[in-house]
């Protein structure tokens, strides 16, 4: 086992395919090859950024005699992907602060650490959780919101809630409850196991939500409005038209008033990686003319005075703060409207999609964003301050569902290097032919017919009407 610094050694770093926060994004990892006096980037995720970055992921990178430890952090561009947790002390190590301390008090050596576990007969590959750092999160997040209320001189909370599908761990879970009670912290659940999960866990916490997203039979929706009999403020959220009837029928049949939410389909699209999911065509959530549809029947069984939340989420891993701006702008307008049309409104569920750098370039891509938790936050306040007065209604308590933004630092995965292989980045678009076997392959995803084989050259490439114009593009098919 070796980290950056050493040579001879290939160190890969956590990266989503490890981590079930992860879940449904695309694979990869960097892997950095030290070869003699060569350094070379080799990566499969993350070549756009080498190529267009402060690393360049063609070239020699210094002579192997003047390597030093700030080399291999450039290298890995810890500072970008790791900052405050992670970085490289003067051994060359990696390590961590779990409390993201400048001054180091909190420091790490991981690979101390790993060396005492292994004396103890612990063996690799192993999983190390900081809980610490899921703490920080939370305090993080509650107080980017709480200093953006301030500002704005907005006049409501904010209340997180962390959606259990980020990452099912349940030492995750329990750590959040915990750590997260004073902010009156909850859960957001997307199916019937992880509503059991949820009540488990929040039972004894009557202040915090507990946010039912997914689709409901009526097994779900009973076992919600039961939990609420436990004292568990749960807010059912209404996805699709069938669940009203389903709602009101169980809710009755129980005598349980239930808290209802409207997840509403935005017209604004995603410009991420999960773009396709988003905007009109988008497969979650109720249009406008359903939400008005809901608004009327409710008020004709005279339970209007539930509907209580609005909630949208317009996808994970948003890369730019323009999207969400957009997002908040229209969501706070159709909020605003609920109100007018009679409900009696008092939370706003903004979703998850604060984002996680995790290439560290800053950039506004698949694996990065250009904004940080502050910016993020001041732009969900001030939409929501200046729709509501705009149209002259009370502001409502904020909630947010972010998941990768509290769970993604706060584990590593440590495991042997089984092999190293040697590679030699191409050069330009017009050396394909060095991208190896593996790298060919890969396009035959795009057109069986068309790429397979080893030799793929960029005219027919250009033939099939793929435009590969640049390095980050070829590695965007890749990943
Ligand atoms: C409804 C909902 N809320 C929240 C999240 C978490 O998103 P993120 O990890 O971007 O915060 C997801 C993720 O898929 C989701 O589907």
């Amino acid at each position: 086992m070796a980290f950056c610094g050493s040579l001879d050694a290939l160190f890969q770093f956590p990266s989503r395919s490890f981590s079930p926060e992860f879940k449904g994004a695309k694979k990869g990892s960097c892997k950095i090859v030290h070869n003699n006096n060569n350094v070379q980037a080799s990566t499969k995720t993350k070549e756009s950024s080498c190529s267009r970055g402060r690393v360049t992921g063609t070239g020699t990178y210094r002579d192997r005699a003047k390597w030093d430890v700030n080399d291999s952090a450039q290298l890995y561009r810890i500072e970008g992907w790791g900052a405050p947790y992670f970085s490289v002390n003067t051994h060359g190590n990696v390590c961590v602060r779990p409390w993201g301390t400048s001054d180091g008090s909190d420091e790490i050596d991981i690979v101390g650490l790993i060396e005492s576990l292994q004396r103890s007969n612990i063996k690799l590959p192993m999983v190390i959780r900081f809980p610490d750092i899921v703490l920080h999160r939370i305090q993080k997040l509650q107080e980017c919101f709480d200093m953006a209320i301030s500002r704005y001189g907005y006049q409501q909370s904010f209340q997180g809630v962390f959606p259990i599908k980020c990452n099912h761990d349940s030492f995750l879970i329990k750590d959040i409850i915990e750590f997260g009670h004073q902010f009156k912290f909850g859960l957001e659940v997307g199916s019937k196991p992880e509503l059991l999960i949820a009540v488990s866990k929040l039972c004894c916490n009557k202040d915090a939500l507990l946010i039912c997203n997914g689709y409901k039979d009526s097994v779900y929706i009973e076992s919600a409005l039961l939990a609420m009999q436990l004292g568990i403020k749960v807010v059912l959220v209404l996805e699709q038209m069938e669940e009203l009837d389903l709602v009101i029928k169980t809710s009755r049949k129980l005598k349980v008033l239930p808290i209802i939410g409207l997840r509403a389909k935005l017209s604004t699209k995603h410009d991420g990686h999960w773009a396709e999911t988003s905007g009109d065509s988008g497969k979650f959530g109720l249009s406008v003319s359903k939400l008005i549809q809901v608004v009327h029947r409710l008020k004709k069984e005279n339970m209007l005075q539930c509907l209580q939340l609005l909630h949208f989420h317009i996808g994970s891993q948003i890369p730019s703060i323009s999207t969400m701006k957009e997002a908040m702008r229209e969501g706070s307008h159709i909020y605003c409207e609920l109100v007018l049309m009679g409900a009696r409104m008092h939370y706003i569920d903004v979703g998850g999609g604060l984002g996680i750098d995790y290439d560290g370039t800053g950039d506004p891509s698949n694996a990065s964003i250009s904004y940080s938790m502050q910016c993020y936050a001041n732009e969900v306040v001030v939409a929501l301050r200046d729709a509501c007065l705009l149209k002259g209604i009370s502001q409502p308590v904020i909630v947010s569902e972010s998941g990768r933004a509290l769970a993604s630092h706060h584990s590593v995965i440590v495991f042997d290097v089984l092999s190293v292989s040697q590679q030699t980045a191409p050069k330009s678009i017009g050396n394909l032919e060095s991208l190896g076997e593996s790298r060919v392959q890969k396009f035959t995803i795009i057109d069986k017919t068309a790429y397979s084989g080893k030799i793929v050259l960029n005219c027919s490439l250009r033939r099939k009407g793929v435009h590969l114009l640049t390095m980050s593009t070829i590695n965007h098919l890749l990943i």
